[in-house]
């Protein structure tokens, strides 16, 4: 064998090795089809009523961790609350309920009263039982219309993305639970 044959053999040896072994083979492409994915996309809205419950016996989400005293006290700055918000189909908590907004927001504004919203939509009604949406934004909570992003779903909602319109409803002045209505628009298959 002359140095060039033997360098070829040992590359195909370790070619077919690699083949074996499956080492270059844990990312591979796959039909579209094979995943639902040569539908035409939907879009789809609608329109839940996510309940804050931060008083009472029943309470819907929690600080987790205080706000720093560092900077802005008034903008409640590095608060962070875990929730576990019931969604209902009318602005009235004992309306039927369609899922729950589980996840967490954050005090991110040192200088207005903004949030970071993280949450998954886990719906729990008709066909879409069991899907659900992940919504990421900011939340300047003041602001009469809010923006947050549809960063993906499970279920029926692979692959979705989009957005949600957030209107304050009402706030009760005295126990400070929010009734914020949800416009959800997603692109999914
Ligand atoms: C603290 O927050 C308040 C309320 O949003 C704001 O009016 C004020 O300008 C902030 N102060 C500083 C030093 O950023
Ligand atoms: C949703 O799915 C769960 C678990 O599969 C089931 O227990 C529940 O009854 C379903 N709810 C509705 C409203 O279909
Ligand atoms: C919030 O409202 C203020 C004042 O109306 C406006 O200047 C600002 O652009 C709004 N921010 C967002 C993110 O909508
Ligand atoms: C809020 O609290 C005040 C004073 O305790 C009370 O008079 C009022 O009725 C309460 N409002 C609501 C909507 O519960």
């Amino acid at each position: 064998m002359t140095n060039t044959h033997f360098f070829l053999f040992i590359t195909i040896l370790l070619h077919s090795f690699h083949t074996l072994t499956g080492a270059d083979d844990f990312i591979r492409p796959v039909d579209r089809s094979l995943l639902g994915l040569h539908k035409e996309e939907k879009v789809s809205h609608f329109r839940v009523y996510w309940h804050d419950i931060v008083g009472g016996k029943h309470l819907s989400s929690v600080q987790v961790v205080p706000p720093t005293n560092k900077v802005n006290t008034t903008t409640i700055f590095g608060m962070i609350r875990m929730l576990d918000n019931p969604l209902t189909l009318r602005p009235s908590l004992k309306s039927k309920l369609v899922g729950r907004a589980q996840g967490f927001y954050a005090s991110t504004g040192q200088t207005e009263l903004d949030l970071l919203m993280a949450m998954n939509f886990a719906f729990v009604e008709g066909k879409y039982n069991g899907s659900s949406i992940t919504i990421m934004g900011r939340n300047p909570i003041f602001n009469k219309t809010r923006e947050l992003a549809v960063i993906g779903g499970s279920g029926l909602f692979r692959f979705a993305r989009g957005y949600a319109q957030l209107k304050t409803y009402t706030k009760d002045i005295n126990a400070t639970d929010a009734i914020v209505e949800y416009n959800v628009y997603v692109i999914h298959y």
